[in-house]
């Protein structure tokens, strides 16, 4: 069992990662991101009240995302959790310290994924993804082998997401460096945290993250 905590900016690439470690590692991905985007399609009074909160790039309450996490955390299982987007606030971090103290459970890495600006409006403003599977692409650096066929599943319904434009992405950005970043030094100080260089190649940077997981599996 190992616990990493996948930790950058939007666009970073911490859903392509996490995907990679689910399928090889047989880890469990728990992205708030993606848990609060199916609240919102399957139109529950939560996913309602947050749709707004998120189309603008704004965080949505600790509250609501603590309790999805430790929802999940109760009824997920695999070899380790991926905790993808989540913690983002200092509140966040410490309430998942203590649900893994709580479960018994210890927090083996933090990988920072490091990237820049620049590259991540390209990212975002290229993105897009098959509707039934979750397969992350991208217009130019991750485009699917037939047009707009899913490589993995066949599926032909590809989404975009509506915060992927330029206006809430900038959001997106104030907000992770207001409120997320100070987790960098959070976990350095708990001699936790990993650097990987998020603008390599997907599989170079997938490479970087195994030499982590290597070093602190158990
Ligand atoms: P969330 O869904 O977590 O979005 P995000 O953090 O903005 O991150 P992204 O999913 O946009 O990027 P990613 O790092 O996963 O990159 P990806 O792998 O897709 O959150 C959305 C919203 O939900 C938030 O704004 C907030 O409102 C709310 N929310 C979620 N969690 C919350 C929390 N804990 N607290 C409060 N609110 C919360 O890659 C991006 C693109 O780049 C893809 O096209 C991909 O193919 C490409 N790519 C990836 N890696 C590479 C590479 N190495 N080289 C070239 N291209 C690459
Ligand atoms: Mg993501």
């Amino acid at each position: 069992m190992t616990n990493i905590i996948l930790l950058g900016p939007p666009g970073a690439g911490k859903g392509t990662q996490a995907r990679k470690l689910v399928d090889e590692r047989n880890m469990v991905q728990l992205s708030t991101g993606d848990m609060l985007r199916e609240a919102m399609a399957s139109r529950t009074e939560m996913g309602q009240k947050v749709a707004g909160v998120m189309s603008r790039g704004e965080l949505v309450t600790d509250e609501i995302v603590i309790g999805l996490i430790e929802e999940k955390m109760a009824s997920a299982s695999g070899n380790g959790f991926i905790f993808d987007g989540f913690p983002r606030t200092l509140p966040q971090a410490d309430a998942l310290g203590a649900l893994l103290v709580k479960t018994g459970q210890a927090l083996d890495a933090v990988i920072e994924m490091r990237v820049d600006d620049e590259a991540l409006v390209k990212r975002i403003t290229g993105r897009f993804t098959c509707g039934n599977c979750g397969e992350v692409y991208h217009d130019e650096t991750k485009p699917t082998k037939v047009a707009g066929t899913c490589d993995v599943c066949g599926s032909h319904d590809m989404k975009r997401r509506a915060d992927d434009n330029e206006d809430s992405l900038k959001t997106r950005l104030m907000e992770y460096y207001k409120k997320t970043s100070p987790l960098i030094g959070y976990y350095y100080h708990a001699g936790a945290l990993s650097t990987v260089d998020g603008l390599a190649e997907i599989d170079e940077v997938a490479g970087q993250i195994d030499t982590i997981l290597d070093a602190v599996s158990k």
